[in-house]
């Protein structure tokens, strides 16, 4: 059989998609061991940042120098990159066969199968009325107790910086019966995480009529037998709900912690990025989520130097941190895109600026959350394990708020997938260290 290689860059949701072509291309190919031997090389990729598309940009190159030796390799380019260029990248690197959107990859074989009798494809339409399919996840591959789950695809927000609402598409949900199916299928093969994604999950249902809310399918999903854990991403602050937020202090499966990107801390930066809620309105729900859940983890994602940030802006933004205290931040120098209204804004904050403020902004960040971690130690934590630790005879896995902890099992023969209960000791920069508190 012909070997199928894929690579990938982005967010959980191309994770997500470069698993869904695995499983199909898995019907004709086998797995190969590396990109350099592989028959089809498919590059997932992804242009949120200008950095991202030159990742795959590189890789891309080197390929270009396999299929110099090796003619008949097929080389796909999917995702963001492939979705925004089109034809494009053919022009560009003639050597690509196939060039896929995030829609179509469910064509992907049929393509692959054209570009070997020499027709190359470009497929990426996006369709308002796509019907996203289901294709039950094979239990074979993958994680064996954690996975993610697309609930819904695209966007509609059209925050003026970000490329996603044009790469992919309008908000389209999963009817609640096909993620229903979905969720049972895996918790029947043993998984006990689930992961469900979105864009923008507060919207799921919003463009249907057969569909519930995203609170109503928390729970629904928390019914699920053999579920243990139900984590989601990505969530929009100006509508996070009340009923999404009670979720968290009723159903138990829903592990506290949000994923809660905020931006900025600038009300004027924040309504130039068309994010419509204020500072005020974020620490608002900030508080009603502790209010719910005390000890909730509640990290974010952060853009410095968008066009026109005052040093005022950054220090409202630095003053939110301190606020907010975030167990955990992703920051980002703000990066023009193509087809994004923001890269047509005209006061644009010099590079060194942007470097400068972001060291500024992830030294501050680090000791918070190095902080946040030390409020552990001495606390008891449920982890599901998920392997081997750092040291000899360590295990390691997550807590419920996602943190990671290395510990040391109070028995051998202790099996990924397991719940366990660790004394946390000790706080290191990006984990927690313990030890197994035997069940008594
Ligand atoms: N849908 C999610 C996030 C998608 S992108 C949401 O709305 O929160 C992930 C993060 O990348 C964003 O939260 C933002 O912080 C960052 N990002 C997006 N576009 C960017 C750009 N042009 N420059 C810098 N960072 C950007
Ligand atoms: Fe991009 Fe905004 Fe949509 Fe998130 S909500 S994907 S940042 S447009
Ligand atoms: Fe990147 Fe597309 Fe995800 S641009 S972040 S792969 S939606």
């Amino acid at each position: 059989m012909p070997t199928a290689y894929i690579e990938t860059f982005g967010c959980q949701m191309n994770e997500r998609d470069s698993e869904i072509m695995a499983q199909l291309l898995a019907a004709e190919h086998e797995v190969a061991g590396s990109l350099e031997a592989a028959d089809v090389v498919v590059v997932n990729t992804c242009t949120i940042r200008e950095k991202a598309e030159q990742k795959a940009f590189s890789l891309l190159g080197r390929l270009r120098r396999i299929k110099e030796r090796r003619p008949e390799v097929v080389v796909v380019v999917a995702g963001c990159v492939a979705q925004q260029q089109g034809g494009a990248i053919r022009s560009r690197m003639p050597y690509v066969d196939v060039v896929v959107g995030p829609q179509e990859i469910y064509r992907l074989p049929e393509l692959v199968d054209q570009a070997r009798r020499r027709q190359r494809r470009v497929a990426t339409e996006l369709r308002p009325d796509f019907a996203i399919p289901t294709l039950l996840p094979d239990l074979r591959r993958g994680h064996p107790h954690k996975r993610f789950v697309t609930i819904m695809q695209g966007c509609n927000n059209f925050c003026t910086y970000c490329v996603v609402p044009y790469t992919r598409g309008r908000e389209i949900s999963r009817p609640p019966a096909d993620v229903l199916a979905e969720v049972r299928h895996l918790a029947g093969g043993g998984v006990r995480e689930i992961t469900l994604l979105g864009q923008n999950v507060n919207s799921y249902g919003q463009d249907r009529e057969d569909a519930c809310s995203f609170a109503a399918l928390i729970r629904m999903l928390a019914e699920v037998p053999g579920i243990r854990r139900i984590r989601f991403t990505t969530s929009h602050p100006k509508d996070l709900s009340d009923e999404l937020v009670a979720c968290f202090a009723e159903v138990p499966e829903l592990c506290p912690h949000i994923h809660l990107p905020v931006q900025s801390g600038s009300d004027r930066v924040l309504a130039r990025m068309n994010r419509k809620y204020t500072a005020a309105r974020y620490l608002e729900r900030v508080a009603a989520l502790r209010q719910a859940v005390p000890d909730i983890v509640i990290t974010t994602d952060v853009i410095v130097g968008f066009p026109g940030e005052t040093e005022e802006d950054f220090a409202a933004t630095m003053r939110l941190l301190d606020e907010v205290r975030f167990h955990g931040a992703f920051s980002f120098k703000y990066s023009d895109r193509p087809n994004a209204p923001a890269s047509r804004f005209a006061d644009k904050v010099a590079e060194e600026e942007k470097t400068r403020r972001l060291a500024v902004l992830q030294k501050r960040q680090e000791e918070i959350a190095l902080a946040r971690l030390r409020e552990y130690v001495g606390q008891q934590v449920e982890v599901m394990v998920e392997g081997e630790g750092r040291g000899p005879g360590q295990a390691s896995g997550r807590t419920a708020g996602n943190q990671i902890v290395n510990f040391t099992p109070d028995r051998s023969g202790l099996r990924p997938g397991e719940f366990v209960s660790v004394r946390i000791e000790e706080a290191c920069p990006h984990s927690l260290r313990g030890k197994e508190v035997s069940p008594s």
